[in-house]
């Protein structure tokens, strides 16, 4: 039976709970015991294979609860399938990934559902899950919520934003939010007012205003906190949870403080992309901009206070990366001329580990704070936990070595994510993912992809964590 065992030994093993020297066994794909390095459990366990972790930090494989694989957008594709993002995700640390089944206009949501099960199935390096993106509310695709969620598909994004495309209504809204009061889904909202930044694309456009950093200019910070305020209120009205997606604004942290502060149950997401990038980047010559462009957008560097102090005071939860990537050339290329033609989103899933760990260093973040929020509230905010995004025994064995010395510069050149820049390019980052397991396989060994498209499993989930 020690053969198939796999021990990892002398590491610091974080959790969002602890930080203990100890040694992780592991047998058929999940951890079956932590004990003391060193101690007399740990001295007499044998395996087929151990890994030497000393000097290195153990932890939970991360959790990006929030990513668009081959994403349709503006008649073109986000650059990454779901073979070469779930790849990449492998080599930043990242072992699960909830991705977003789209419902089109007019479609069931089985029918968007079973279309990206179908993308998924067989080409993912490691596990994934989908939440639904309902992009037309109405009698037939309410109920089909309550089919979803027994499914496993337990969380429903809905748009305030893009009318035409996702947008639903303030009617809309509340039913969905009353439904799933009703069958313990969790609704997650993209908080800006669209009809409002519509009329304000329209008048930049017809000014002149066409370059890429007229799109933070439209899409206000106003119009992030007015959404805010509104779906806040509507899902009190509902008696529903609600968790905000791509929070980026400091007034928007503020509504969602402000609610947690009475004790609703309302949550908030924030991005890499906010938290280390900036209107500089969208301002950027030469159309670079169009690289930063996503919605919500990036906002002036003094936001990024507000969103670090929301991380550390648990009034946002989650880091994730909405990984949406469109190529430079081709892609982001077709919105020369018109900001509003450039397809919106950022590539980061390889990066989300390695920049978070990077706040430790700064002193931005504890450890293990670090690990909550890119690992064991995305689990416990999507019924993954504790299968994934800890290190205990029964869970996953989803697990990192991660060398916290190593230095490394951030670059197109050598990230595995399948698109032709990075968003982070020439950031020096001290720490580096050295070895991925996911359920006990090697992924990455040692700085080497050894995993497989379709060792990767769909994982159901069940409801929300911090509401039960
Ligand atoms: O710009 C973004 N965020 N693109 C992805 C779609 C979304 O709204 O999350
Ligand atoms: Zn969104
Ligand atoms: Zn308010
Ligand atoms: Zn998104």
């Amino acid at each position: 039976m020690s053969s198939t065992r796999t021990l990892i030994r002398g590491g610091l093993v974080i959790t969002a709970a602890d930080e203990i020297h100890a040694d992780v066994l592991i047998e058929e794909g999940r951890i079956v015991a932590l004990a003391a390095h060193g101690s007399d459990v740990a001295e007499g366990w044998t395996a087929g294979r151990t890994i030497d972790a000393t000097g290195k930090y153990v932890i939970p494989g991360g959790v990006d609860a929030h990513t668009h694989m081959e994403m349709p957008f503006g008649g073109t594709f986000a650059a990454d399938t779901f073979e070469t993002g779930t790849r990449a995700a492998a080599w930043g640390g990242t072992t699960t990934i909830v991705d977003f089944a789209i419902q089109s206009p007019g479609q069931a949501l089985r029918t968007g559902l079973d279309a990206w099960y179908a993308k998924a199935d067989g080409n993912c390096a490691i596990d994934y899950a989908f939440h639904m993106i309902m992009a037309d509310v109405n009698e037939s695709s309410l109920k089909e919520m309550d089919l979803l969620v027994q499914e496993g598909v337990t969380s429903f994004k809905l748009f305030m934003a893009y009318p035409g495309v996702f947008y639903s209504d303030d009617g809309q809204i509340l039913r969905a939010m009353q439904r799933a009061a009703h069958n313990g889904g969790l609704i997650m909202m993209h908080a800006e007012n669209g009809i409002a930044i519509d009329v304000l694309v329209e008048q930049a456009l017809a000014a002149g205003h066409t370059d890429p950093r007229y799109h933070g200019e439209v899409r206000k910070v106003l119009l992030e906190a007015e959404a805010t305020h509104r779906a806040i209120q509507l899902a009190r009205v509902a008696e529903a949870p609600l968790y905000v997606v791509h929070v980026s604004a400091e007034e928007a942290v503020a509504e969602l403080a402000t609610a947690r502060d009475k004790g609703l149950p309302v949550f908030g997401e924030t991005c890499p992309q906010y938290l280390f990038l900036s209107t500089d980047n969208l301002a950027e010559p030469d159309f670079e901009g169009s690289k930063y462009v996503c919605s919500t957008p990036l906002r002036p560097k003094e936001h990024q206070e507000a969103l670090w102090r929301g991380l550390r005071t648990n009034d946002l939860q989650v880091v994730s990366t909405d990984h949406c990537p469109f190529c430079f050339a081709g892609q982001k290329e077709m919105g020369r001329g018109d900001f509003s033609k450039i397809p919106n989103g950022l590539p980061g899933v390889e990066n989300r580990m390695d920049l978070l760990h990077q706040a430790v260093v700064e002193g931005k973040l504890t450890r293990r704070r670090w690990i909550e929020i890119a690992c064991a509230s995305p689990a416990r905010m999507f019924g993954l936990y504790p299968r994934k995004g800890t290190i205990a025994p029964g869970a996953d064995a989803d697990v990192v070595i991660y060398d916290p010395h190593t230095e490394q510069t951030v670059s197109a050149e050598t990230h595995h994510m399948d698109v032709d820049y990075s968003a982070y390019e020439g950031k020096r980052i001290t720490g580096q993912v050295e070895t991925v397991l996911s359920r006990g396989e090697l992924v990455i060994d040692k700085r080497q992809f050894t995993g497989r498209a379709g060792h990767g499993q769909y994982t159901p989930r069940s409801l929300c964590q911090y509401l039960t």
